[in-house]
């Protein structure tokens, strides 16, 4: 039988391009927008006025019946489209047996599954544990508490532009806008942050081409002189691409030399794949391109095609803390579970090689319209996770910040969704499902987005 989402989510599959029908907002997103301004939290950053009201595959319909095409993704959540009815089956499936019972405190399948699951897709060798919370932040903070445990050292390492959380042991290794930080200091102690390998913006002005990440001579040259020794840094935690930092692409270089590094002085290295993880790079994981195995990793986001969940893995041996150590209530929920392997499988089956065709084939339209646009400084990205970043002058490389929210907003009215990310990137992070036509018609909304904003300099 099927289940009622299936079938309400139909008339928008078989849409082939966005339809806006109405001024935005429309009457019934104002509506819905007026009551949220009065009763929800503030703090939230919405960017564009969309009320959603269903969604299927890389299209999402709002109350008022306007289509979007979504290179969004719920910010990079909805690995396997709005509502793929494999996911939606094993959701309904599992919710009919049971909604929680504390994988805490007891045992159930589907858990232990998702942890045999994890194991198998881990570039970790040698045996993998999985810890379950419910969203990043959280298992970024499993990672940290893990690696203070086994190490007995108290210090972090993160980088300068990254982002791993907002709850207070993460929002420390968080550095990527102040005002995430402003106001809600002190923040956990024994965090340092060194600069991360924005390559577009080597500060060192050295090629990529031909650096070995000197950047990271900074950890040894100034941190480990001037303010904590090796001997006391339980962990360096890092994405592989940062994510929310403007989807910049760390260069395998950076990432080996970093391993080497962390491996010299017994200080555990952490992939935070919370938004690169889980198919959207092109391959599993982004740790993958250079061939380094970090010792535990965050992983979140796409994992359960927009249930909540999150895992910490990490190699077994190190995840050998004793009972009552690290729990969590509604962690590894079955429900979230059952969408996680449902998710697994579509994502082996297929759409981790789609996001690798389908990518590459966004990247090179896009890299295209640098030719027509000045504004474009830099396109750069993995798979389906590509920044495209905004410039005055290509020389200067003076952020174009107002004119980058100016074509976020240009792209919304014209019915595709779309994220900024860090200062002045467009990040364009959509479903995994994204067909390659789909990608032309992103391409076609944002070149005439970044002409609308071109005309009005
Ligand atoms: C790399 C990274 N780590 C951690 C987080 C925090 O995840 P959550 O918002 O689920 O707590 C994010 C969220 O954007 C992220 O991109």
């Amino acid at each position: 039988m099927e289940t009622k989402v299936a079938q309400a989510s139909r008339p928008v599959d078989t849409m082939t391009g966005p339809d806006i029908k109405t001024a935005l907002p429309g009457p019934r997103a104002k509506a819905l927008i007026e009551r949220d301004r009065s009763v929800v939290s503030p703090s939230y950053t919405r960017c564009y006025p969309l009320v959603i009201e269903r969604g299927s595959g890389a299209f999402v319909e709002d109350v008022d019946g306007n289509i979007f095409l979504d290179c969004a993704a719920g910010i990079a959540v909805n690995s396997t489209g709005h509502s793929h009815p494999a996911v939606v089956t094993a959701i309904t499936d599992q919710a009919q047996k049971f909604l929680h019972m504390s994988g805490t405190d007891f045992y159930y399948e589907p858990q232990v599954r998702l942890a045999e699951e994890m194991a198998a897709i881990a570039p970790i060798s040698g045996g993998v544990r999985t810890f379950f919370g419910n969203s990043g932040t959280e298992v970024v903070e499993a990672c940290v508490k893990l690696a203070r445990y086994t190490t007995g050292r108290q210090n972090i390492i993160a980088f300068l532009g990254g982002f791993h959380g907002r709850t207070m042991g993460s929002l420390a290794l968080t550095a990527s806008k102040a005002v995430q930080r402003r106001g809600f200091g002190p923040l956990m102690p024994g965090v340092y942050h060194a600069p991360y390998a924005d390559c577009y913006r080597c500060p060192l002005g050295l090629n990529p081409e031909t650096c070995a990440a000197e950047c990271l001579g900074f950890i040894d040259d100034q941190l480990f002189a001037h303010l904590v020794t090796p001997d006391e840094v339980a962990a360096i935690v890092v994405e592989p691409i940062q994510g929310e930092g403007g989807y910049v692409v760390a260069p395998e270089q950076f990432l080996q030399r970093l391993r080497e590094l962390t491996q010299k002085h017994g200080i555990l290295l952490v992939a935070d794949e919370v938004q690169s993880g889980m198919g959207r790079s092109g391959k599993m994981f982004a740790i993958e391109y250079c061939g380094v195995e970090p010792d535990a990793m965050s992983i979140a986001k796409g994992i359960a095609s927009g249930m909540p969940l999150g895992v910490a893995v990490a190699r077994a041996g190190l995840m050998a803390w004793p009972p009552g150590a690290h729990a969590s209530t509604f962690g590894g929920n079955p429900v979230s579970c059952a969408a996680a392997l449902a998710t697994i499988k579509l994502l082996r089956d297929r759409l981790v090689a789609n996001a690798a065709e389908v990518g590459g084939h966004l990247m090179n339209g896009l890299r295209e319209l640098a030719d027509r646009h000045r504004l474009i400084g830099d396109v750069r990205g993995r798979g389906l996770m590509i920044g495209v970043e905004l410039v005055r002058d290509r020389t200067t490389k003076e952020r174009a910040t107002d004119e980058r929210d100016k074509v976020v907003d240009a792209a919304f009215r014209r019915g595709l969704l779309l994220l900024g990310a860090g200062k002045n990137a467009v990040r364009f992070s959509p479903p995994l499902v994204l067909t390659r036509e789909q990608a032309d018609v992103a391409v076609r909304i944002f070149d005439e987005a970044l002409a609308e904003v071109e005309r009005a300099r």
